[in-house]
């Protein structure tokens, strides 16, 4: 098989459950495709990591979806195409498609002029973010809540829980204090708790995500070179480089009652430096 083939898999990747938001719209669009997901669960959260640490991870897990013979990767998280994708791009011989926060959107849908941003720390200092404010803020305030925490609450399977929710306020409840009428979510884990978001921010706010236009894109890429399965229904397949209980768990409920993840093999990083340590 060759790597751009249309059996070959799309290979899709996060720190751990959030990427499935990703996943979930790229199966909506590619009904098709067959599918490789890796949830680096061994090392969440990326967001309260450097980014040498970051590109180490990304770099390990797309050599291993390259050895799957992927035909293009998806970089399913917004902290790890912040720090890593033009890495990837460079050492990486196939497509690499990210996901930013849906900044431009989110600006043109704004009538009070103020938008709300929830991602990871390390999204929001990395150079990428401040570029796209740069590029497509226009006149509008963009009011940035670092959210320290959630995404591993999330990965602990509480989507709906009154710890959740009271999380959620506390980062939520400033931006409407700013007046953001758009809330961003800028962390593929945060949809799956878009619900309350919603709940808090009341109905006049409206509540935006990226999953549709990254798997637009991916599409457009496999078009571009016609590596696209166009018959027949897609597979797929997901791994762990955590203990899979955790992630069963969530793809019983968010994928099919029956979806189960392998144990990833060890992948090795550039220098075998503990990525489970803080900076
Ligand atoms: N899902 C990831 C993102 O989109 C980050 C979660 C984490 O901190 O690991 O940013």
């Amino acid at each position: 098989m060759t790597q751009s083939g249309s059996e070959n898999p799309i290979g899709v990747f996060d720190s751990g459950v959030g990427g499935l938001t990703i996943l979930r719209a790229a199966r909506q669009a590619l009904p098709c495709e067959n599918l490789v997901y890796v949830a680096d669960a061994a090392h969440v959260p990326y967001g309260q990591k450097s980014p040498e640490q970051i590109q180490d991870r990304a770099l390990a897990i797309g050599g291993f979806l390259l050895g799957q013979a992927a035909k293009v990767i998806v970089v399913a998280c917004n902290t790890a195409t912040a720090a890593a994708i033009d890495l990837l791009r460079e050492r990486l011989s196939i497509p690499v498609v990210g996901v930013e926060p849906a900044i431009k959107p989110a600006v043109a849908a704004t009538h009070s002029g103020v938008v709300g941003v929830l991602a990871t720390p390390a999204t929001l200092a990395s150079e990428r973010y401040l570029s796209l404010i740069e590029r497509f803020a226009g006149g509008i305030r963009i009011v940035a809540q670092p959210c320290a925490g959630l995404a591993e609450h999330i990965e602990r399977g509480d989507l709906d829980g009154e710890r959740t929710e009271r999380l959620l306020r506390g980062f939520v409840e400033p931006l409407l204090a700013e007046g953001a009428d758009v809330i961003v979510l800028g962390c593929t884990h945060y949809p799956l708790v878009a619900h309350i978001v919603q709940r808090i921010a009341g109905p006049g706010v409206a509540v935006i995500e990226n999953g549709t236009a990254v798997a637009r894109e991916v599409a457009r890429q496999l078009a571009l070179r016609g590596s696209a399965r166009a018959v027949g229904t897609g597979s797929e397949v997901f791994w762990s480089s955590g203990p899979t209980q955790r992630i069963d768990a969530l793809l019983g409920e968010l994928w099919a009652p029956h979806a189960r993840a392998r144990r990833l093999p060890e992948v090795q990083t550039r220098d075998g430096r503990d990525f489970n340590a803080t900076p």
